[in-house]
């Protein structure tokens, strides 16, 4: 039998209540990877945002003509590929500013803190035109809980990046109102770097911004903006690059982290040291454990003395499934990564099988210096690794047809249950998107659905089999394995309860013919 429960609302993040030594593996894993991976190897291609107010509710403002433009769009079509429910919309809408200011050039640190609540319906209307008058824009900076100052150095620092469109604003960048015939007026003579161009143009009277030349003087806010204080702030940010760059990122954290009262933000992600990822545990043909996966070294220049990825060699130890013996496994170096304001990490893979009568319980991360002959070990703040054997799943058979019937296809996923378990609760907990008429952003919701027996097994481990029909137009979601007889994991709240969590699907591969 099959029981369908389709929950509304998937509930936020809730960040910890302090900062923690970080256990592994933990909800935040993945929101700590999209800031933490930007290039190189496994990147997850965040690359650089735009700026926003930041509940996501600028979602739900698309119509709007202040945000009227296709870039909003653009940018929100970006992020879905990362939207899910480890990353809120509005969290990466936030990460997108610090992702631009740093990739851009900006040296001071902003830090990075999640747990936004996605908004449910469009904010107050009314975020400021070029046309509006300078009280109105002084009175809602003001209940947004910014001053003259602020304001003016929001504008400056806004508008060190980029331009105005002419497809957007025809009226302001003078051009083609043809989108592939786009004229691009840039605010600065740098428009691709985080400097303080902006202002000392202005006040060298040498600037191109048409919101400050513009021969429409209804159309020059900026113009108005930053002479309301006699160019008080824009002298002082044109007078240092360093002041600039200081008050820029103290506005940005500002901005992104100003939430609703009852909205409460993690601590400020640091990018974990030594970060192990299972990417395989199954039970092959042969019937031995195949076990893969990476560990993730951070090489960060000045954080961990001596760590080069040209003199570091990693490898694991496992303990059996009865949490006896300490097996090795090696590793290789597979690639490097950055990440932002100069991160860098080094990634180890490994990939091997283990025996049936042994299995695995837990594994240790050694970190070896060969240049010194040094070796540190990592056990996950002593609690080891943890890997649960009990449930396996059997992702080389587990995948999404390739045949669309009535517009959906259907999602076929295997587990292997050790015997002794087999008669737990076993469920499937996928996450559905729902389209919503004007919004980019779809809404989520999670489906539960009971594993049954297939009445087939091999050894220890019986096999059972969940199915869901999918939508076509979905490309991808995630899902999670939920066994209550699993061990749970060393950490209180805040930590995954099963470790079978967070998987993507896959499509099932093209059968030759
Ligand atoms: C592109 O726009 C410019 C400026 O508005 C115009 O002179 C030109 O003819 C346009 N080109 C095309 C191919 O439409
Ligand atoms: C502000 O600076 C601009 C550009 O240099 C200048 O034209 C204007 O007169 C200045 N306004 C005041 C009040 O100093
Ligand atoms: C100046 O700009 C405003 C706002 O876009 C517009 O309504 C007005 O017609 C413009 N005036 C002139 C003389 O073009
Ligand atoms: C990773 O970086 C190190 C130096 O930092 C370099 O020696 C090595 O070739 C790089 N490896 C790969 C796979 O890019
Ligand atoms: C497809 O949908 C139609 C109408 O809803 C239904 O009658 C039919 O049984 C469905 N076919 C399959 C294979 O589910
Ligand atoms: C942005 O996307 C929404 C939702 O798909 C759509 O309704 C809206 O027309 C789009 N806006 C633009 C400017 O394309």
């Amino acid at each position: 039998m099959k029981i369908t429960i389709f929950a509304s609302i998937i509930a936020a993040l809730t960040p910890f209540a302090t900062a923690k030594k970080y256990v592994w593996p933990s909800l935040y894993d993945e929101i700590e990877e999209i800031l933490s991976l930007q290039g190189g190897y496994l990147s997850r291609r965040f690359a650089d945002g735009r700026t926003g107010g930041i509940d996501g509710s600028i979602w739900f403002e698309l119509n709007r003509v202040e945000n009227g433009g296709l870039a909003f769009n653009n940018t929100f079509n970006f992020f879905n590929f990362l939207y899910s429910t480890r990353a809120s919309a509005a969290d990466l809408l936030a990460m997108s500013v610090i992702a631009s200011h740093s990739s851009c050039g900006g040296t001071t640190k902003i830090s990075f803190c999640y747990g936004r609540v996605e908004a449910e319906e469009a904010g107050p209307a009314g975020v400021p035109e070029t046309h509006t008058p300078l009280e109105t824009m002084l009175a809602r900076f003001a209940t947004a809980g910014y001053s003259q100052e602020d304001m003016i150095t929001m504008v400056a620092c806004g508008h060190t990046l980029g331009g105005v469109h002419s497809v957007n604003n025809p009226q302001i960048s003078i051009g083609d109102t043809n989108v592939y015939n786009d004229t691009v007026t840039h605010f600065d003579g740098s428009p691709n770097q985080y400097d303080n161009t902006v202002a000392v143009e202005y006040v060298r009277g040498t600037t191109t911004n048409p919101l400050v030349v513009h021969t429409n003087s209804t159309i020059t806010s900026d113009k108005r903006i930053i002479r309301s204080d006699k160019n008080k702030t824009i002298s002082a940010l044109a007078r240092k690059p360093s002041v600039f760059e200081t008050k820029c990122a103290n506005i940005f954290s500002r901005m992104i982290d100003t939430v609703a009262r009852s909205v409460k933000l993690s601590p400020p992600i640091e990018a974990i040291d030594i970060k192990p990822k299972i990417t395989k545990l199954y039970l092959d043909e042969e019937g031995s454990l195949v076990f893969s996966g990476r560990v993730r070294v951070r090489t960060t220049q000045g954080v961990k003395k001596g760590r080069d990825p040209s003199d570091l060699s990693v490898h694991l130890t496992f303990a059996n499934r009865k949490g006896k013996g300490s097996t090795v496994i090696k590793t290789e170096h597979a690639g490097n990564s950055t990440g932002l304001y100069g991160e860098t990490f080094a990634w180890y893979e490994f990939s091997t099988t283990i025996k049936l009568s042994s299995g695995i319980s837990k594994f240790n991360i050694h970190l070896t210096v060969p240049s010194k002959k040094e070796t540190t070990k990592y056990t996950n703040g002593g609690h080891g690794y943890l890997v649960d054997d009990s449930v396996l799943y059997q992702e080389d058979v587990s995948c999404v047809s390739r045949t669309t019937m009535n517009g959906t296809r259907r999602f076929t996923i295997r587990v292997a249950v050790q015997k002794e378990q087999s008669s737990s609760p076993l469920t499937l907990e996928i996450v559905r998107f729902e389209k919503r008429q004007g919004v980019i952003v779809r809404k989520m919701g999670i489906e539960t659905v009971n594993f049954e027996p297939i009445g087939e097994s091999s050894g220890i481990w019986v096999f059972f089999e969940a199915t869901v029909q999918l939508a076509t137009s979905a490309w991808s979601t995630t899902f999670d394995i939920v066994s209550e007889g699993m061990r749970k994991h060393p950490g209180k709240s805040g930590y995954p309860e099963a470790n079978i969590e967070f998987l993507r699907t896959q499509t099932c591969p093209r059968v030759s013919s």
